[in-house]
């Protein structure tokens, strides 16, 4: 009886790994992640740094006297828009890269990472990712929030971060051979930084 449940149980696991492992299909799902990236994602904060950087005092700070009340509402309006998008990306219920026929940047060049090495590192942890995309709508939230409260010393330091938020997402599913190499170049770029 017990070595049948056994047969049993490790059957059962076996097709629970199986369906695990099934690709997702494309055609399912309402977004991949590429799609994410390039349309949104990407798109949005472009127009974060675009108007925190042109208000960029010399210590890489917001100047309030560059900003008004415009830019204000453009920062706040922007960074929402960034913050729902990351929302939507957190709530993804299959993480599928992109679609068959995509290629993600730098795919085809040597040493760039595949489609297929990106859905394996998603497929490893979904919800480490979706707390990731959670945390990039966080960070934005706290951006729009500062924005309404014409609060340039918080706003230009969080727009500051942004880079850094993207990039712990980037080091764990989309590069992460490169993780130690990437950190080693953060820890020069801040020994520079104290000289
Ligand atoms: C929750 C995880 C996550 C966060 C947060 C994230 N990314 Fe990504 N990003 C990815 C993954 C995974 C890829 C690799 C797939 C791809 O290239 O489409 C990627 C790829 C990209 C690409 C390359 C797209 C291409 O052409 O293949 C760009 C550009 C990009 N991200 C920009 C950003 C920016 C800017 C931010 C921050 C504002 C950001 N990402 C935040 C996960 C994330």
């Amino acid at each position: 009886m017990t070595s049948h449940r056994m047969i049993f149980a490790l059957a059962a696991a076996t097709l629970a790994l199986g369906g695990c492992s099934k690709e997702p299909a494309a055609e399912d799902v309402p977004m991949t992640v590429h799609e994410a990236m390039t349309q949104h994602i990407d798109v949005i904060a472009d127009e974060v740094w675009a108007v925190g950087n042109a208000a960029m005092a010399s210590d890489a700070l917001i100047d309030p006297k560059l900003m008004d009340d415009a830019k204000w509402a453009k920062l706040a309006d922007a960074a929402t828009r960034l913050q729902n998008a990351a929302t939507e990306m957190s709530m993804l219920k299959k993480l599928v890269v992109n679609r068959p026929g995509v290629t993600i940047s730098d795919e085809n060049i040597e040493g760039g990472t595949t489609s297929e090495q990106v859905q394996k590192n998603l497929d490893a942890d979904p919800d480490g990712f979706r707390g990731m995309a959670g945390a990039l709508a966080g960070h934005m939230g706290d951006i729009a929030a500062a924005a309404k409260a014409h609060d340039a010393q918080r706003a230009g330091a969080l727009v500051g971060q942004i880079d850094g938020v993207c990039e712990n997402c980037h080091l764990e599913f989309w590069y992460p051979q490169q993780k130690d190499l990437v950190k080693q170049i953060m820890a020069e770029g801040d020994e520079a930084a104290k000289k």
